[in-house]
């Protein structure tokens, strides 16, 4: 086996378009490299903000290699926190707890598998891709709104040092948040006036349609995500919906998408709205601290506040 140097030199030599395969995601590009008797070396590129993950799973035994070519990722593995910078390598097998990522700049890493993965990873990719698109053909939302409800949610999540199996429900429940806005009706979703009773109670079960659709895909992933999305509009002090939820009986990732999705559609244009301030959408937060939201979920806001983004 190549040293890490040699490694590079090899690398350096290589060029990414000679890939078997690629998958774009916007914020990943997958690239498979090589393949035989089963192993696979998968080229990665996570840009400035992105999140990746390694997730367990029953009868699962394969080596699994994480090696940084350049950039560099923070990792959330349990509970414990890590730096991986250029020439590191983190190998797990097999692995026992969720892993993230989160690339603290663009970064460039290889995956290394003992076993074929690619073609479930594009297979996956490509519904995610499918919801996110569904979603951006709905309710004027952008991809952009999704990723940085889910770029914020994160950062929520990180400083309040949750383990990375509630990241990982973090990182597609907050993305996936409004999924079920695709079973709204037009006509009520794109309605230009106020609702009427009878509509905004069909609006307000989205969370439980949003659910219902993550769990149909079948994924693990969005299956884990399900009870965030499901939660995402209840309120600490039980005001909420769809089940007027209180305190620690909502999840702690609902909590937090909570805040963000709340901040984020206070200083955000709409056709009916114009866009609020961020200091005065700061002060409605910390106004709900403690009866709409969650105390820690808002001071972890406060303490962020500065690397929270509306770009
Ligand atoms: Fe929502």
């Amino acid at each position: 086996m190549p040293q890490s140097g040699e490694m590079m030199d090899w690398l350096r030599h290589m060029k990414v378009g000679q890939s078997i395969e690629k998958v774009n995601t916007g914020k990943l590009e997958v690239s498979l490299l090589a393949s035989k008797n089963g192993t696979e070396i998968i080229h990665h590129t996570l840009h400035e903000g992105g999140s990746w993950g390694l997730t367990p799973q029953d009868g699962w035994n394969e080596l699994e290699s994480v090696f940084v070519i350049s950039g560099c990722l923070a990792y959330t593995s349990g509970d414990r926190q890590g730096i991986v910078s250029p020439g590191d390598t983190i190998s797990t097998e097999p692995v026992k707890d969720h892993v993230i990522f989160t690339a603290l700049e663009d970064t460039t890493f290889l995956y290394i598998c003992s076993n074929a993965v690619f073609h479930f990873y594009s297979e996956i990719t490509q519904k995610f891709q499918q919801l996110a698109v569904d979603i951006e053909q709905k309710d004027g939302y952008t991809a952009d709104h999704c990723e940085r409800i889910r770029r914020n949610s994160l950062l929520i999540g990180q400083r309040m040092n949750l383990s990375s199996y509630q990241l990982h429900c973090l990182n597609f429940g907050s993305f996936f948040h409004d999924i079920g806005k695709i079973d709204v009706p037009d006509t009520i979703l794109l309605k230009p006036a106020t609702l009427t009773h009878e509509e905004f109670d069909i609006m307000k079960r989205h969370p439980e349609f949003g659910k219902k659709i993550l769990c149909s895909t079948g994924l693990p992933h969005l299956h884990d995500a399900s009870t965030i999305v499901e939660q995402h509009h209840e309120r600490f002090n039980g005001s909420g919906y769809p089940n007027h939820l209180k305190g620690d009986a909502i999840e702690v990732g609902a909590a937090i998408v909570a805040v963000i999705d709340s901040f984020d559609a206070m200083t955000s244009k709409r056709p009916y709205k114009r866009a609020k301030p961020e200091a005065w959408a700061i002060d409605e937060i910390i106004s709900g601290r403690g009866s709409l939201y969650h105390p820690d979920v808002v001071d972890a806001f406060l303490a962020s506040v500065d690397d929270i983004t509306k770009s």
